[in-house]
């Protein structure tokens, strides 16, 4: 969360910054900023000029259209707030007392209270309620103290301060620095928060993810952790924390044409919904091709040898991809056979469950960034490493839609689900595709364990091969249907969602899309925990949602409903069509399909749902309040 770019060049930077920001809101969007350095006599003494705005970045954007900045140098933030109220104080850039350094950061600083104490004992007066504030102020001391040693002001100078307050700041995040008296001189470092150089024609560019530099330059590098980056109109010099020059080759960015551009629908969430048998199609093949024989059915770039060794699954994640990983857990389990559990990876860091041998641990995230994903995953690392003993190994596996993130640089194996962008922060189109990746594992376990014939494998993978159409055709007809729906929601206040089996993750997901973008409080249960408690909530003002699917639970989940109606409460059912779905006053028909591959079509229209609702109450779907894309913070 919280976007950062950063520009050094040749032209004028602040439209370049606040284009840069654009491509990056969906990272934060409570508060901007830009700050550039106005070398007005092109000598070594820039006024360093700021400004900052709350809310969304158009209003930063105004502000610089109508008073612009100058500057061939700047930094730019958008943020999502983590310490301090989302306002214009403590909204970045943030300066020093001297109004000579400015710096914007991603992450937190964990011990910026003691930090300030020190800050204060020397006469330094914060002004905002930030963890960033700190660092101008600390870096001025450094620069001082290194002038009064006789050091120039020059940007090696800048960049041996910012070396120094590195070594003292402990947590998680990523800064860029800027100084008036070095108008050619940007430092940017990196600890375990996401950052990347950009390389152009006589420019250089940092950013917090790839999106904010596509129409600048193709050609980029991950900063590294606790590597430090000093950018100049000549080149970037990059460092390890030891000081020790690194060269690596950098990377083209692929698939940019993917990019944001909404095409003509109103919102991103819609297009990305409607991407998705496309989505589909992509992924079938790529990983499903027919030709491929029952024994080995799945193209994973996984080594047979690991998965051999496995007798158990651990599924690390948060939030939408913790219900991609239950329906992955369901299937591995009652398909594959595989004992497979489903962690909130922000639990499993501090109580994880005693070490099992032989586990396969699989993190989930579409950005790859996620903080508790990481960081459960780095414990997990950590402590099998720490055993050594060859049946505690660390096997692991990733599942994202951002091979370039951290995921794909520390994870030995990963899965691209490659769905490409997506800049909705509720996540759609990633959902479908970490689902079929978990899909994919099922059949290759299900096969290599013999645990299912080769007709069932084939069958499956042959229902797997019909959802792109199925995806399209439910797309078309619930789109309109929860459209003309969406009014009778307007008003609620609550909404329960009932799955069982495969199912019940799916009534999970649509309880959190309909929270997450329409704020309307919504649970999803299992249907037969109806009756344990959340059925005392039930009257004709709480409607609930129900995911009947013809299968091992369709006559229980129809019961539960029952109960659910038998209490006055609205009932949309997510069924086929046929006698018994005359119980529900609305019905969205799904076709009749096996219940294995279900939760890919019946989640459709409950994002249909939450979408139309959201978007006739007015709402911003793309970025609902308090929320962001990528969440780097734990
Ligand atoms: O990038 P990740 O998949 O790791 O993100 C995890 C959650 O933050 C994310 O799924 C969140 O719940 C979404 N906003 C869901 O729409």
């Amino acid at each position: 969360m919280c976007g950062i770019f950063a520009v050094i060049g040749s032209r004028e930077v602040s439209s370049l910054l606040i284009d840069g920001l654009r491509k990056l809101e969906y990272r934060g969007y409570d508060s901007a900023g830009i700050a550039t350095i106005d070398n007005l006599n092109n000598d070594q003494n820039g006024q360093l000029n700021v400004t900052k705005s709350k809310g969304k970045l158009i209003n930063l954007s105004s502000l610089i259209k109508k008073k612009p900045q100058k500057g061939h140098v700047g930094i730019a933030h958008t943020r999502w707030a983590t310490h301090g109220k989302p306002n214009e104080r403590n909204a970045h850039p943030h300066l020093d007392s001297s109004g000579q350094f400015a710096v914007v950061q991603n992450g937190i600083i964990e011990n910026y209270r003691e930090l300030s104490k020190r800050l204060k004992v020397k006469g330094i007066k914060l002004t905002t309620e930030t963890d960033t504030e700190i660092i101008p102020h600390l870096i001025g001391l450094e620069i001082e103290e290194s002038l009064a040693n006789g050091l120039s002001p020059n940007e090696q100078t800048l960049l041996l301060a910012v070396q120094k307050v590195l070594a003292v700041l402990e947590g998680t995040y990523a800064i860029a620095v800027i100084w008036s008296r070095t108008p050619n001189a940007l430092v940017v470092a990196r600890e375990q928060a996401p950052l990347v150089l950009g390389f152009g024609e006589g420019e250089f560019f940092c950013a917090s993810d790839t999106p904010a530099l596509v129409g600048l330059t193709r050609t980029f590098l991950p900063l590294r952790d606790h590597e430090i980056a000093l950018l100049t109109p000549l080149g970037i010099e990059l460092y390890d924390d030891d000081g020790n020059r690194q060269h690596r080759a950098p990377s083209l960015l692929k698939g940019m044409e993917l990019f944001a551009d909404k095409r003509n629908f109103r919102h991103f969430m819609l297009k990305e919904i409607y991407e998705q048998p496309e989505t589909a199609q992509l992924w079938i093949d790529r990983f499903l091709p027919v030709e491929l024989p029952s024994h080995n059915p799945v193209a994973f770039p996984i080594s047979k040898s690991i998965l051999e060794q496995i007798e158990q699954i651990q599924i690390l994640a948060c939030g939408t991809s913790r219900h991609a990983g239950m329906v992955g857990g369901h299937l591995l389990e009652q398909f594959a056979g595989v004992p497979t559990k489903v962690y909130f990876a922000s639990e499993f860091r501090y109580a994880p469950p005693p070490l099992s041998p032989n586990t396969l641990t699989i993190g989930v995230s579409q950005s790859g960034e996620t903080a508790d994903t990481l960081a459960a995953l780095r414990m997990e690392k950590e402590r099998r490493d720490s055993t050594k003993d060859a049946n505690f190994s660390f096997h692991h596996l990733g599942i994202t839609n951002r091979v370039d993130s951290s995921f794909g640089r520390e994870l030995d194996n990963v899965i691209d689900i490659g769905s490409g962008i997506e800049i909705g922060v509720a996540a759609t189109k990633t959902f479908l595709g970490q689902m079929l990746s978990f899909y994919g594992l099922t059949l290759q376990f299900a096969s290599l364990r013999q645990k299912r014939s080769p007709q069932e494998i084939l069958d499956l993978s042959n229902d797997l091969r019909l959802i792109p159409k199925q995806l399209s055709d439910l797309i078309k007809k619930h789109d309109s249907l929860s459209k003309d729906l969406a009014h009778l929601f307007v008003e609620t206040k609550d909404v329960i969602f009932l799955g069982r089996g495969i199912n019940y993750p799916i009534a999970l997901e649509g309880a959190l899309k309909l929270k997450e973008i329409s704020y309307i409080h919504a649970q999803g249960y299992p249907a037969g925990e109806l009756k344990h408690g959340p059925i005392a909530l039930l009257d004709q003002h709480v409607p609930v949602v129900s995911l009947a699917v013809p299968g091992v639970v369709y006559e229980k989940v129809l019961s539960n409903s029952q109960e659910a109606k038998a209490r006055d409460a609205r009932l949309i059912g997510v069924s086929i069509s046929g006698p018994e779905s005359e119980m529900f006053d609305e019905l969205f028909t799904i076709p009749k399909v096996s219940e294995w591959v279900s939760p890919l079509l019946t989640v459709v229209p409950l994002q249909l749902f939450s979408y139309h609702i959201a978007a006739h109450k007015g709402l911003d779907v793309d970025q609902p309040r308090n929320l962001a894309k990528c969440v780097t913070v734990e």
